[in-house]
Parts: C-alpha cells; sequence; structure tokens
C-alpha cells in the first residue's frame, strides 16, 4: 500500500548544523501520527520541509507516490497539505469569520481570486463556515480575533487550516501555552478531527499524544530514533532512555 505522505532520507542543514538528518517515513490515510522529541530535535524544520515553508538539502517527500519537496508552500497547501504554527498566526484585529475567509480564498486558483465572481464568493464563505463548525467556534463569527481567549485562538487556527480543505493536517504543537481547561478541549477537538483527517502533530504534551495518536515518531537530535504503533514506542528502551524516562517531565 502507498502511504499517503512519505518522506525518504529526507534532511536540512543550516549551515553546519544537520536539524533534519536522513529522515524517512510514512504516513497512512486517517492515521493520527505525533512526532515528539526534545526542544531543537528538529521536529518543526520536518515538517517545513513537508510542508515547502522551508528549502530542503536533500531526499524525498512523496505525496501518493509523487515527490513534491521543492514546491513552495502555496502550492503544497493547494495539494491538501494543510499546516498550523507553533506561534499563533491569525490576524487579531479581523473577525473570527474574516479570518477563516481569507483562508479558504487562499486555496481558490488565481483567476478566481482576481475576478471574485459572486459564485465564488459564496463558495469561500461557505467554506468557511463549515470550518468554524468543525472547530467548534460557530458562536464565536463576529468576534475580533485578537479579543478571544488565547485558547480559542488557538481553535481558530485549526479552523483555519480547515477553511483551506486539507486531506492532511499538521499541526506544530497546538497546546502550547494553553491551561488546562482549554487543553482539554483541544485535545476533544484533535480527537474529533483524527477521525476525519490524517493528522500529524507534534505535541510535547504526551497525555494528549497517547489520547490522540495511533502512530508515534521520536526524534533526537535530527534523527528519527524510532517510529511505531503509540504502544511499542512506549515500552521502547532507547525511547524511555532518550526522551521518555527519567525527566520526561521537563518536557
Ligand atoms: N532558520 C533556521 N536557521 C538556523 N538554524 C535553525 C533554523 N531553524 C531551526 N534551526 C535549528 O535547527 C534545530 C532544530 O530546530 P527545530 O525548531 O526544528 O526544533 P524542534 O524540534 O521543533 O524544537 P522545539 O520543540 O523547541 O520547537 C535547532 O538547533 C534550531 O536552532
Ligand atoms: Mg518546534
Amino acid at each position: 500500500m502507498t502511504p499517503l505522505l512519505e518522506t525518504r532520507g529526507l534532511s536540512k542543514s543550516f549551515g553546519g548544523l544537520v536539524a533534519v538528518n536522513a529522515v524517512s517515513l510514512c504516513f497512512n490515510e486517517r492515521e493520527a501520527h505525533a512526532i515528539i522529541g526534545p526542544n531543537g530535535a528538529g521536529k518543526s524544520t520536518f515538517v517545513n520541509l513537508l510542508t515547502g515553508h522551508l528549502p530542503h538539502s536533500d531526499g524525498h517527500v512523496l505525496l501518493n507516490g509523487a515527490d513534491i519537496a521543492g514546491l513552495a508552500a502555496h502550492k503544497v497547501s493547494r495539494l491538501g497539505i494543510g499546516r498550523s504554527y507553533q506561534k499563533t498566526n491569525v490576524f487579531p484585529s479581523f473577525t473570527v469569520f474574516e479570518n477563516c475567509r481569507l483562508a479558504a480564498q487562499s486555496r481558490l486558483p488565481t483567476s478566481m481570486r482576481f475576478f471574485r465572481p459572486a459564485s465564488a464568493y459564496a463558495e469561500v464563505s461557505e467554506r468557511a463556515a463549515a470550518a468554524l463548525a468543525a472547530a467548534g467556534l460557530s458562536g464565536r463569527a463576529g468576534r475580533i480575533a485578537g479579543t478571544m481567549a488565547y485558547g480559542e485562538q488557538r481553535q481558530l487556527e485549526i479552523a483555519m487550516v480547515l477553511a483551506t480543505e486539507p486531506r492532511i493536517l499538521v499541526l506544530d504543537e497546538p497546546l502550547a501555552g494553553m491551561g488546562r481547561e482549554e487543553s482539554e478541549a483541544m485535545v476533544a477537538l484533535l480527537k474529533d478531527l483524527a477521525r476525519r483527517y490524517t493528522l500529524i502533530l507534534i505535541e510535547h504534551d504526551m497525555d494528549a499524544v497517547f489520547a490522540i495518536a495511533q502512530v508515534l515518531s521520536v526524534m533526537v537530535n535530527g534523527t528519527l530514533l524510532e517510529t511505531g504503533p503509540v504502544e511499542q514506542i512506549r515500552a521502547s528502551r532507547a525511547v524511555q532512555d532518550a526522551y521518555l524516562g527519567d525527566g520526561a517531565e521537563a518536557y
């Protein structure tokens, strides 16, 4: 079976630093796959290579078997790989709905954006409304984004990714900076999304990872330490020593 998304020997160097070192991983359709590892392990850099936000140094990124490594981020987005960022990325002075509509519009072909026919406008608005509903934010459509609680702003970011109609959701630390209640709401949302999307999730909160993911990959110093079903990785001695064992609370 061809994985939906696959990397082969994917690498990225920043000068002398090898941030991602020959990482080969498979992401299967409708699987929730978490990438964990200590700070600086190369997790964000790895997903930046997947989504075209950084040029790779070597290797391949295969989407349905076709190499997409080196494509610009907006092209990767139109191929159905949507991503959120480690830091918040909403337009704070725009309403929740406007933020979502802008995201939905980014998926339209350029010609459609230029002419703005009424039908395209309606379609974009519908897509934005559907994405808000899927992210549990229907009741917040008219709010100025910057005035919402932090947890809701992060929910909005998920809605903005959904508005681009992705098949694969790439989420970089969606729980970062959240309190306990906000985290619980986000975990519930991500579990729900995991039923309908292929999820690639970077997260330090191991309770959340175990609640959401079926597959776990561990990166350390740019390399892939281990990958496999969550239970296998949980029981792995190498992973225990490198990450989950003593001192894991620090992450
Ligand atoms: N644009 C860049 N230029 C130079 N070095 C970079 C750049 N981006 C990342 N790095 C370096 O690459 C390494 C991997 O960073 P990366 O952000 O991918 O780690 P991470 O696993 O996402 O860490 P964290 O858990 O803290 O988010 C780090 O040593 C980092 O300093
Ligand atoms: Mg990171």
